[in-house]
């Protein structure tokens, strides 16, 4: 089987790469590069340096595969209020064209990385994945978008998808040839900035009065290969045309004073932190409701968020 990886030089698009190739599965991979970096590309695997925008470009990157995993696109929500025409490019156009080109070379599986962005403020939590999508920006904006767009291509060409609603994604694999480190520039995440902080330059704290426990925002964290794993599992659930939607987190919450204190803990002393004011966008508390994914794809995650800071420090190194 050959399996498309979109974004497969980013973070998770690279972690999933060296998953699959280590289960047996051929690879291509799809990625300008933009965000990613080419230096992660195994050897040995095909690799088309171009855009979901390029037609011909998406038509050679799919030549021979039976499935997509499709993981590129624009990500940063506070760059999407800034440039929401951009996103609205790449992410619901560039996906357009993916799902065209599939069609055209009767490609009829793909499993999508959708975020949890996509709901926007809860109105309960955790989170269903039949709970109202009401995304308070233009990043969730298109994913939800995007997420509308292959319901209706099952529903018109019989194409077998599901798409993952990621919540915060953290953790690192290490391959053979070292870890696959998440390398963004800037880095707006929380767990990488707070292994970074420094006395000079601490990690700021976005906001102590939210409506917490101890007044700072609760988030999902669930590992990249435990991500990763459920990709695979989506996959093995394709055949029957139709769209299923899941969520992929831990199903727990933590909060950023307690995602401070795991990093302390694992560093061996207290990492310098600066109580700030809150960051435009950010909901209180996210967290997944995961029943569908561990019921219907049998997946379950195991790496808590000790395993999660350790592998990220680990992969700084
Ligand atoms: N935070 C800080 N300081 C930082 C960075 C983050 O206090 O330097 C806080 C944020 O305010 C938030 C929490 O830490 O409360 C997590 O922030 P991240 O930026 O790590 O992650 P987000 O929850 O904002 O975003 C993640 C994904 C998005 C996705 C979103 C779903 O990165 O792609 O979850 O809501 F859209």
């Amino acid at each position: 089987m050959r399996v498309l990886v979109t974004g497969g030089t980013g973070y998770i698009g690279s972690t999933a790469v060296e998953i699959l190739l280590s289960r047996g599965i051929e690879i291509s991979i799809l990625d300008d590069c933009s965000t990613g970096h080419a230096d992660t590309v195994p050897a040995g695997v095909r690799f088309v340096e171009g855009s979901l925008l390029n037609s011909a470009q998406v038509a050679k990157a799919l030549m021979q595969c039976d499935a997509v995993m499709h993981f590129a696109g624009k990500s940063l929500v506070g760059e999407s209020v800034e440039k929401p025409d951009l996103y609205h490019s790449v992410n619901v156009n560039g996906t357009r064209n993916l799902l065209d080109e599939m069609r055209k070379q009767s490609i009829n599986k793909i499993v999508f990385s959708s975020s949890a962005a996509t709901y926007g403020e809860p109105k309960v939590v955790p989170i269903l994945e039949t709970s109202e999508t009401i995304p308070t920006n233009p990043y969730g904006a298109t994913k939800l978008a995007i997420d509308h767009m292959i319901t209706a291509e099952a529903a018109a060409h019989g194409i077998s998808a599901a798409s993952l609603r990621y919540f915060n994604v953290a953790g690192a694999l290490k391959a053979d040839r070292g870890w696959l480190a998440e390398r963004h520039n800037p880095e707006t995440h929380l767990i990488p900035n707070v292994l970074r902080s420094t006395t000079e330059n601490p990690v700021k704290i976005f906001g102590t009065d939210w409506p917490t426990e101890d007044g700072t925002c609760i988030r999902d964290y669930v590992h990249v290969i435990d991500l990763i794993d459920a990709h695979l599992k989506a996959l093995d659930s394709l055949g029957n045309a139709g769209h299923q939607i899941y969520n992929l987190g831990s199903g727990s919450g933590y909060s950023v004073r307690q995602v401070v204190a795991a990093a302390s803990a694992a560093i061996g002393h207290q990492i310098p932190f600066l109580d700030s004011p809150r960051r435009a966008g950010d909901p209180a508390i996210l967290i997944a409701d995961i029943t569908k994914a561990q019921s219907q794809l049998g997946w379950e995650p195991t790496r808590d968020l000790n395993v999660m800071v350790s592998d990220t420090l680990k992969s700084m190194a």
